[in-house]
């Protein structure tokens, strides 16, 4: 028994997310939790709206909404997408909450105390026909580094580099297109990153346990230098900057970065779970309070990942307290729509809400973490769905399930057959089982998602070819005996496979166990080496089959979805 802490990057608030973000962070978190647990370990499985920041301020005016109203609305609409795609979150918490409020000004303090902050005069780009400072995302010009024209102040979507919005050439506003704009003096907090650089690059290069993305991504920001970091923002939602538990002065129309408290919402969510729960947080996210026992696992798509192996440290262990680090990082490519982006605007892509209306949650969960963008960005199409769907979960999952349970129904009573005697074939499957199930099981402690999604569908394969050969409707007439061995493996072989199959489709697998009856305490994740494997099901014990589990995708559903949603 281990305990596992595990978040995955907290989605804006700014709408429901498209199918690409969830396959980047979310979904890949839930499969992990779910994994650990069924494993037996503790598992504290986090996430939040993240809330601040103009885009929210900006939307909300958008929706001619006050920006708390929205963000609360909001927030409700994310939270049921979750419940619908099955996130099981032990806590879905907002980054506008109080507690979320007391950490990051308590971060702020702590950095100051330790001589990380800097007050400084700085050059901001200042909208004349908008009247305000423009935060960094909202200066659009010519990336200093590659020439891409289209470069947000906050990076440069095409050649990836952090960029400060005073050094993009020919700028204007995103807001209102115009070029009407200067750079003026305004007073912002600093975050001295550079001092902390060795320790950084130290702690990550102890990291070995990080997967190969994540890491190639710190090193090159380590390798170009940190630098000092503004962490303030002229913007009036957000969390407001203080200084001895004070609004600090100078700061009354300024707030703090979202980036800066966004990942302070990890921890505390942990503290609104507490609250609602009256549970222990600190014994998850302070080593001094008993987290050094902790493995803490980040999920998030690798626009992230700098912000998490070199800015959310700088916070955490700037801060002098012992807080608990992330152990180990998993980063996720782009879920591309026929090769292009997903686009809210242009109508391109599916979103949550819209998927869980053309089909339940296991459909989209399996074929997304089957093409997870692990080593490359990965398409979506609605045909490589088809495709995916009616192979794997129709075909082969589903076919299984239903003619093995359909004729013990019709031949067995509904019941485990019994007696007869299990022979070399049984003794074959056993072993590859055994194996399979091996490096399934490491597959998901490594989570490589894809590799795991791959080894569980060549489970099922096997499956079907032990009953091609194994053949008990045909043994049925001449060597009962056996037919009832064939059975009764198949039978097990159906209870694997559905506790198995958990993670990836829960509400499928906990049908499938529902309708063997499968007790609870034989739904845990089992040990590859157990020789119980194909027993979980004792003789005579009642089963019925399941309702269709899986309905195939019809070339006219496609058709409709590709008119509706517009695809390649
Ligand atoms: N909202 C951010 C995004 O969509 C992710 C925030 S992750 C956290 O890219 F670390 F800040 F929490
Ligand atoms: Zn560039």
């Amino acid at each position: 028994m281990a305990r596992f802490l595990i978040t995955s990057a907290l989605p804006y608030i700014n709408g429901i997310k498209h199918l690409g973000n969830l396959a980047g962070s979310m979904l890949p978190a839930d499969v992990h939790a779910r994994f650990r647990r069924l494993q037996g370990h503790e598992v504290l499985f986090l996430c939040a709206t993240d809330e601040h920041g103009t885009p929210a301020e900006l939307a909300a005016a958008e929706a001619g909404q006050d920006v708390r109203a929205y963000c609360d609305e909001q927030h409700l609409i994310q939270r049921a997408a979750g419940e619908g795609f099955r996130l099981s979150f032990d806590h879905f918490g907002r980054s506008s909450n109080p507690q979320n409020h007391a950490l990051t000004q308590h971060f702020g303090e702590r950095l100051e105390a330790a001589g990380l902050i800097e007050e400084r005069v700085s050059k901001q780009v200042y909208s004349i026909d908008d009247g305000r400072f423009l935060p960094d995302r909202y200066v659009e010009g010519t990336c200093p580094h590659c020439a891409f024209e289209r470069a947000r102040g906050d990076q440069c979507d095409n050649c990836g580099r952090l960029l400060d919005p005073t050094d993009l050439k020919n700028p204007r506003s995103k807001i209102s297109g115009s070029t009407n704009v200067e750079v003026r003096d305004t007073a912002h907090l600093f975050l001295k990153q550079p001092l902390m650089q060795d320790r950084i690059r130290a702690w990550v290069d102890a990291a070995t346990e990080w997967p190969h993305l994540a890491r190639s991504i710190a090193y090159k920001w380590l390798d170009e230098g940190l630098i000092d970091r503004a962490i303030t923002r002229d913007l009036a939602w957000g969390v407001k900057v203080t200084k001895d538990g004070a609004v600090r002065p100078g700061f009354e129309n300024k707030v703090y970065y979202v980036w800066f408290d966004a990942p302070i919402e990890y921890i505390a969510a942990g503290a609104e779970w507490a609250e609602a729960t009256g549970s222990d947080w600190e014994r998850w996210w302070r080593t001094d309070k008993g987290a050094s026992d902790v493995t803490y696992i980040e999920f998030m798509g690798k626009d992230n990942v700098a912000f998490h192996t070199v800015s959310f440290p700088v916070t955490i262990m700037g801060s002098g307290e012992p807080w608990k680090l992330v152990d180990r990082l998993k980063a996720f490519n782009w879920v591309t729509w026929y090769g292009g982006k997903f686009s809210t605007s242009e109508k391109r892509g599916i979103f949550m809400d819209q998927a869980l209306e053309l089909l339940p949650s296991d459909y989209w969960r399996w074929y997304l973490m089957a093409n997870a963008p692990e080593s490359s960005d990965a398409a979506f199409t609605l045909e490589q769905f088809q495709q995916t769907v009616n192979a794997d979960l129709a075909n082969v999952f589903g076919n299984f399930v239903n003619r093995i349970t359909r004729f013990c129904a019709a031949k067995f009573d509904s019941a485990v057959p019994t007696g007869g005697v299990a022979g070399d074939l049984e003794a074959k499957l056993a072993a590859d089982v055994a194996a399979r199930v091996a490096a399934l099981t490491q597959h998901h402690e490594e989570m490589e998602f894809r590799k795991a999604a791959a080894e569980l569908r060549a489970l099922w394969a096997a499956g079907n070819e032990y009953l091609q050969v194994a053949a008990p409707w045909t043994a049925f007439k001449t060597d009962p005996a056996y037919a009832a061995v064939g059975v009764r493996t198949g039978l097990n072989l159906v209870a694997l496979f559905a506790v198995l199959a958990q993670p990836f489709i829960p509400d499928a697998a906990g049908r499938v166990l529902d309708v063997l009856a499968v007790p609870a305490d034989r739904r845990g994740w089992p040990a590859p080496a157990t020789a119980a494997l194909l027993d979980l099901l004792p003789q005579g014990h009642p089963i019925a089959p399941p309702d269709v589990l899986f309905a195939k995708i019809e070339d006219a559903d496609v058709a409709a979805w590709t008119e509706r949603f517009g695809g390649g």
